[in-house]
């Protein structure tokens, strides 16, 4: 029985779900884990994760297809883009198997809290690790925590898919071999700062600049950029600093495979920014977010598809994407992963 949620309302919130999976590693290893009730956590106060940050984090979401399956998204590149994190935090691997049978178990825990199919709305899951026995000189943790809970989300932005405004951030998301490929908590801890400073400013969101030079998009926040050609090309930034989005993976996939646009991954001066015909966001969270403006320190650029809607070529990858993820539309093979 579904709970009694306002499905249509939600937004990118959290709400306590029932059961949590919990997986404990100690003296080298993974112990056996399984699924827990309690949200807490207890730790030392001089837990690695409080002193040094070491944490890291994923995030996938499930949904009910048409035909009343309930899957996830590519759950296996969310268990590898992981393993790379942890490998660049000094932190233990979770298996990649282990891993998604672990999304499995939660999803299927709190089945109940599964949007239904047609609301819009989906179960978000975050699996996330942290350093948890006590240090107080600057080293690795030896003993880790893998978790994975999850709640039931809306639209990441306000207002769903109306385009958004952002502004070119004067702060740095990543340094050169810095950590900006990786989804470590400290990325975000960052942002903080720069995106209340942006929303004091009426922006949505911040576009980051290559930090060496300032002349080339990185990405936001939360999300890779895509621009669509003024001739019907796909061109999203490449970066050894921007995390390697799976929506953005797929889409470039869906472009070419689904759409037959061509599609360039490759770096993208600012100074192309204004002679693309539209521009999106795209992650799990914001699934694609149609871009309406960006501000250059007080120069606005608009995209033709303007402030009102989104444009046709994001529409109709938007449509595709949704399409394949609820189950409507052919999947390529491995890309759906069914819960129950
Ligand atoms: N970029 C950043 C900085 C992110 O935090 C996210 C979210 O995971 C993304 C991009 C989008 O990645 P994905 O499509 O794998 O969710
Ligand atoms: C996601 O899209 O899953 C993210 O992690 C982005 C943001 C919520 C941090």
């Amino acid at each position: 029985m579904s709970k009694n949620i306002d499905w249509s309302s939600l937004g990118f919130g959290y709400i306590q779900t029932d059961y949590r999976y919990v997986c404990r590693y100690r003296d080298g290893q993974w112990e056996e884990g399984g699924l827990e009730t309690d949200a807490n956590i207890t730790l030392n106060e001089c837990a690695c994760v409080f002193q040094y940050c070491q944490a890291c984090f994923e995030g996938l979401k499930a949904y009910y297809t048409k035909d009343g399956r309930i899957v996830t998204f590519r759950p296996d590149l969310n268990a590898q883009r992981m393993a790379d994190t942890c490998a660049r935090l000094e932190m233990p691997a979770f298996p990649v198997e282990k891993f998604v049978e672990a999304v499995k178990m939660v999803v299927e825990a709190n089945a109940d809290y599964v949007p239904p199919y047609g609301t819009g709305a989906s179960l978000y899951l975050r699996p996330f690790m942290i350093g948890t026995n006590s240090v107080i000189g600057v080293k690795p943790a030896v003993e880790f925590e893998f978790r994975i809970f999850c709640t039931p989300v809306g639209p990441y932005f306000k207002g769903g898919v109306k385009p958004i405004a952002l502004k070119v951030s004067d702060f740095d998301r990543a340094a050169p071999h810095g950590t900006g490929s990786i989804k470590a908590g400290l990325n975000y801890a960052m942002s903080l700062h720069p995106i209340m400073e942006a929303h004091r400013e009426g922006f949505a969101e911040n576009m980051y600049l290559d930090a060496a030079t300032r002349t080339k998009v990185e990405e936001t926040g939360g999300a890779n950029f895509i621009f669509v050609t003024k001739d019907n090309k796909l061109v999203t930034p490449k970066s050894d600093s921007i995390l390697p989005s799976i929506t953005r993976r797929s889409l470039m996939i869906v472009a070419e495979k689904y759409l037959g646009m061509e599609v360039e991954h490759r770096e993208v001066p600012f100074a192309e920014v204004p002679d693309f015909a539209e521009c999106g966001l795209c992650g799990t969270a914001a699934v694609i977010s149609p871009v309406g403006s960006i501000n250059d320190h007080g120069k606005e650029i608009v995209f033709p598809s303007g402030k009102e809607e989104m444009g046709p070529v994001l529409t109709k990858l938007y449509n595709t994407l949704r399409g394949i993820q609820m189950g409507e539309i052919e999947a390529p093979e491995g890309w759906i992963v069914t819960v129950k």
